[in-house]
């Protein structure tokens, strides 16, 4: 399926679309044209350390005097239950998980990462609409078709990409929390066993991953390295980004 709007954003990808700015139609009834507050996402695959990043980022934040909100995938207060529920049952049919996501997404759009941009905050998304397409894309969903229906989404400030390879992936999973059901893509039937759905399943997302990084101009860390190496990378390139961007926008107000 295709669009005929020509700021889609399956037609102009990441390079014509304004950071802090729809991609696409966006939401009618709500312009955010000025707002102050940032975008900031963390992508990157199951287990890869998205979460000890965004926590010492968020720390580091909020002793230089920034407000600051996470957000995340299935967190929405409206959509969590019945992902949680629809996960459960095991009966999902592809086309209706790709929208029960994308509801979240607007779901936490509309309560959380718009008032939070009106009010100056840094938004630190723990994952962004990309795991979406990546997820939706492994799974055989057309690829165009849900770029257009993230019209609604806004462009991040800045992406970061945690990159790592299968087998630093498995090793890393397998220490901490191990594999499950779905970060293994055991709905796709890839495999009996799930250490072998989960290599499938993350092979081929992270080639989806790697695809979008041009697209949708995503800065691609290393995710191999020592937590703090990866961590002085984000606080230098966010840093960098706050700096020209302050005095106007980002703190919180004195
Ligand atoms: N750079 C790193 N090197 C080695 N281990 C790491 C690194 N970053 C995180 N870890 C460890 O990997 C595990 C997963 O980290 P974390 O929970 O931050 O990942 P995540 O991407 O948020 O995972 P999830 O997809 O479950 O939300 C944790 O045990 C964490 O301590
Ligand atoms: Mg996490």
């Amino acid at each position: 399926m295709s669009t005929s709007r020509s700021s889609s954003l399956a037609e102009d990808g990441a390079a014509g679309v304004r950071p802090g700015a729809y991609y696409g139609n966006g939401i009618p009834y709500l312009p955010i044209d000025g707002y102050p507050g940032k975008i900031i996402a963390i992508e990157g695959t199951d287990g890869v350390g998205r979460s000890t990043q965004i926590s010492l980022l968020r720390e580091w934040l909020e002793v230089q005097g920034y407000g600051v909100i996470e957000t995340g995938w299935t967190r929405s207060e409206l959509m969590q239950p019945t992902i949680d529920l629809a996960k459960g049952s095991n009966t999902l049919n592809k086309l209706t998980f790709v929208l029960l996501y994308a509801t979240d997404f607007a779901d936490r759009l509309e309560k959380e990462i718009i008032p939070a941009l009106k009010a100056g905050f840094i938004v630190l998304s723990d994952r962004y609409i990309f795991t979406a397409m990546a997820r939706a894309g492994v799974r055989g969903v057309d690829r165009t078709w849900v770029r257009s229906l993230y019209g609604f989404a806004i462009a991040p400030h800045q992406v970061f990409y945690l990159k790592i390879d299968e087998k630093t992936l498995i090793r890393r999973v397998l220490q901490s929390r191990g594999m499950d059901y779905w970060e293994s893509g055991m709905d796709m039937k890839l495999a009996d066993d799930i250490y072998e759905s989960f290599r499938a399943y993350q092979r081929a997302l992270l080639k989806e991953y790697t695809s979008m990084a041009d697209e949708f101009g995503f800065r691609v860390l290393d995710a191999r390295r020592k937590v703090e190496i990866i961590q002085d990378e984000l606080r230098r390139q966010i840093g960098a980004f706050l700096a020209e961007n302050d005095t106007s926008a980002g703190k919180e107000a004195e």
